[in-house]
């Protein structure tokens, strides 16, 4: 099923999420909601997907298989939380699916070490380097309240 996407400044955007428990990642309610944010995130054309961008103030998101080239499956990270492994950042160019037509450049960890939980409720841990780096670093950013416009410099408004 696809969802609707909040957009700014609807205040659960900027509401600091809480972790998941076991017991309730495992619950139908939370498995059903990670099965609707990966058609929700394509639909949208969107390359990740953070829970509170569907109204739902959960650890979760999902990192659609596109930043993760050359691995061929979305990935849902539960409780993410990530530490940088280069001292250098990287200025690109960001947007979101929750701010519609606004882009600008954010700096972001050019390499970094994730630990979560899998939709199963295991750990796993991984590098992640580039844009892959950048759209965890942007969607974790969500689960903390965060967004990119906090963060960008030169913002510009961009209607397709
Ligand atoms: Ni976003």
């Amino acid at each position: 099923m696809i969802l609707p996407i909040v957009t700014h400044p609807n205040p659960i955007l900027t509401t600091k999420t809480n972790a998941i428990s076991l017991d309730v990642l495992k619950t139908e309610e939370v498995q059903t909601l990670i099965d609707n944010m990966i058609p929700t995130m394509y639909h949208a054309k969107g390359v990740g997907l953070a829970a509170p961008q569907i109204g739902q103030s959960k650890r979760i998101c999902i990192i659609g298989k596109e930043a993760r080239e050359p691995h061929a499956e979305d990935l849902v990270l539960v409780n993410p939380v990530w530490t940088k492994l280069s001292k250098k950042k990287t200025g690109d160019i960001e947007g979101c699916l929750s701010i519609p037509h606004i882009y600008g450049t954010v700096k972001r960890y050019d390499q970094i070490l994730v630990n979560a939980q899998t939709r199963d409720g295991e750990n796993i841990e991984f590098e992640a380097h580039g844009f892959f780096a950048r759209v965890i670093q942007h969607e974790v950013d969500h689960l903390d309240g965060v967004l990119f416009i906090d963060k960008a410099r030169d913002i510009f408004k961009k209607t397709d």
